[in-house]
Order: structure tokens, then sequence, then C-alpha cells
């Protein structure tokens, strides 16, 4: 039995998270769904976006489903993250048929370092109309996040990838903090002589997911920089409602999709549930169900090469009904 901590969350959370949980109830595997609040609505409720008891479920469980946030985003899944200590922010970058993408054999995964960086918080206004924000790199912390990349390398090496870690940084400008970066990319490299190592500046970074989106395995990069590059590598395979994210630790795995509340479409009914399913695949892999996990991923590839989609795909199925349509061929 697998304790899941569920929280859904605000605006389109409340319907792509119970479209993912059809799913997962598909497989047939034993679940236990706890249900948690945080967001907008709590807030407004109880003057707290992220509730003492919310915390404490998700640390007591085995992994946490999050959906979305409101504007209250950042006191609720950055510190959540952060409570956690769920370091290494995995984004997958795949192209699936049926979907337009820049390119049919885009299949590459951005590790973003999610505890520090210009994300630490660290914020002044140190005179009337001047204003810092302190970006802080660790050695500690550049260590854990690459040792996790190229483990991530080995293991998609395994799986017949070609078994490269692309760090991307702008050590050029920021000589300090990215210097030490950098460094520490290339000292951890020399523990895994079998994996390529290089590294690139985040800018040309960002054109190259566009002009050769097909050369890269596993990329790795700091906070901030991770944030920006994997929306923008979400466009390049269909866009957010298809971006799913893991966020793991050695202690705990939180899994969400990238994308936020959707206002403009929330209570439609129409919010692609793809970026939650995969998020929910991501959870199953980090809880060891693989073949339960494989089997979701391959009968939403035949969904989408179908066209059984949402509107944002071109096609005309709710969020429940495309579920359904993922579910019945899992059930099969
Ligand atoms: P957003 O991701 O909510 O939406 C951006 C655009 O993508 C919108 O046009 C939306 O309709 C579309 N979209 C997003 N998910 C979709 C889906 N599953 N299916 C179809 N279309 C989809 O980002 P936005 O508009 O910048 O922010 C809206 C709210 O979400 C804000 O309050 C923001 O703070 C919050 N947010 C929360 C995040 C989180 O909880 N992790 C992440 C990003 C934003
Ligand atoms: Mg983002």
């Amino acid at each position: 039995m697998h304790k899941i901590c569920v929280i859904e969350g605000d605006g389109i959370g409340k319907e792509v998270v119970p479209a993912a949980i059809r799913v997962l109830e598909a497989t047939g595997i034993p679940f236990e769904f706890v249900y948690a609040e945080a967001g907008d609505e709590v807030y407004e409720k109880l003057g707290v976006a992220l509730p003492e008891e919310t915390i404490e479920t998700a640390l007591e469980c085995e992994a946490v489903l999050f959906g979305a946030a409101g504007e209250t985003a950042a006191d609720v899944i950055v510190k959540l993250r952060h409570i956690l200590d769920t370091y290494a922010n995995v984004r997958p970058v795949k192209a699936y048929k049926g979907v337009k993408c820049l390119r049919e054999d885009i299949d590459y995964i951005i590790v973003r370092e999610n505890t520090e960086g210009l994300y630490k918080g660290i914020e002044a206004e140190i005179d009337e109309g001047i204003t810092t924000a302190t970006r802080v790199i660790t050695e500690k912390a550049s260590e854990r996040i690459f040792k996790f990349a190229y483990e991530l390398a080995k293991d998609r090496k395994k799986e017949g990838k070609e078994g490269k870690v692309t760090c991307a940084h702008k050590a050029n400008v920021l000589k300090i903090t990215d210097g030490l970066f950098k460094r520490v990319f290339y000292k951890v490299a020399e523990n895994y002589k079998d994996i390529k190592a290089e590294d690139v500046y985040i800018d040309a970074m960002n054109m190259y997911i566009i002009t050769r989106p097909q050369t890269f395995d596993v990329v790795v990069t700091s906070n901030l920089f991770g944030d920006i590059l994997s929306d923008g590598a979400a466009g390049t395979v269909g866009g957010l409602g298809l971006a799913p994210s893991a966020n793991i630790g050695d202690e705990h795995g939180l899994f969400e999709p990238v994308h936020g509340s959707a206002p403009d479409i929330a209570g439609k009914g129409i919010a692609n549930p793809t970026a939650t399913i995969l998020s929910a695949v991501l959870m199953l892999r980090y809880l060891g169900e693989y073949e339960a996990a494989n089997k979701i991923e391959k009968a939403l590839e035949e969904v989408l090469s179908l066209g059984l989609t949402t509107p944002d795909l071109g096609g005309n199925l709710t969020t429940m009904q495309m579920a359904e349509e993922i579910a019945k061929r899992v059930e099969l």
C-alpha cells in the first residue's frame, strides 16, 4: 500500500489531479490517498497558504502529488520543496506522437537545482529605490545536484541513451557563484568516466534547445536558469499542458505539473491532464512501480496519437474524458 499526500490546490489543480487519480486507480495498485489543502483558497479561509497539517501529512507520506497553487505559489510550492528538501527538480522534455513538436526525436531531461541560487529568497531594499537579491551557490548543494544528474544519465544510458550531462551556467559573468558551480561540475565528472560531460552558457543553451534539442540527454542547471529554461523547453514539445515534473530529495518526492492554476481556463473542464498524469508516472517510477508507469505512458501515447485530447491539443474532450480514455487502456 502506497500512502500518497494529495494536494489539489487552486484553479485547474482541482481538475487535473482527480484526472490523474482516476488513471492511477486504473493500475490496480493499492493506494491510500490522504487529501491535504494548500493555496489561495485556504489562505482566504485560514489566513495561511500552507497549513501546518498539510506539512505534516506531506512529511509522513511516501510521496506527494500536487496540482497547482495560484498567487500563493511561492508560499506553497517553493516552501514545500524546501521543507521536504527535494533538491532536484526533474523536468523531462519529450516529444510524443500526435503532439505538434519542434522535432519528433526530442527526449532529454532538465535537472534544476531546487534549494538555492536566486530563489533562496534573500532580497533587500538597501536604500530607497535600490534593491538587491542574493544568489547563493554552495559546493555542497552543487555536488549533490551534479551527482544526481550523472546518476540519471547513467540510468538512461542503460536504456540506450547517449550518456551525457550538459551543465548550463553563466560563469563568464557570474564569475564567483557560477565559477564554483562549473568547477564542481567537472570535479564530480571525475567519478563518472563513462558519462560525457560538457558545459554551455545558459543564454546559448536557450537557443540550442530550439536549434538542436535532439543532441541533449541530461541538462543540469541552477534554480532560476532551470525555471526559465524548462518552460521554454516545454514549449518545444506541446506546451505547459504536457510538462510534468518531479522534485526529488533523499527522503521525499513531490510530483507536480509545471503549469500553474490557469485561472483563464479554470472551472471549464478543458485543462489538459497530461502534465499531471505524466507527473504521476514519475511518481510511480519513484515508488518502484515500473510496470504500471510504462503501462500508463503507453496508454497516453496511444490516446495522444489518436487525437483523443483536450482543446489545447486540437481535440474536443474534457479533462475527465481524456483521463477516462487513458484509464480504459490501462485497465485492459
Ligand atoms: P499557468 O501555467 O497557470 O498558465 C499559463 C498558460 O498556459 C495559460 O494560458 C493557461 O491556460 C495555459 N495552461 C496551463 N496549464 C494548462 C493545461 N493543463 N491545459 C491547458 N492549458 C494550460 O501560468 P500563469 O498564467 O503564469 O499563472 C497563473 C497562476 O498560477 C498564478 O497565480 C501563478 O502564481 C500560479 N502558478 C503556480 C505554479 C505552481 O503552483 N507550481 C506554477 C506557475 C504559476
Ligand atoms: Mg516556472
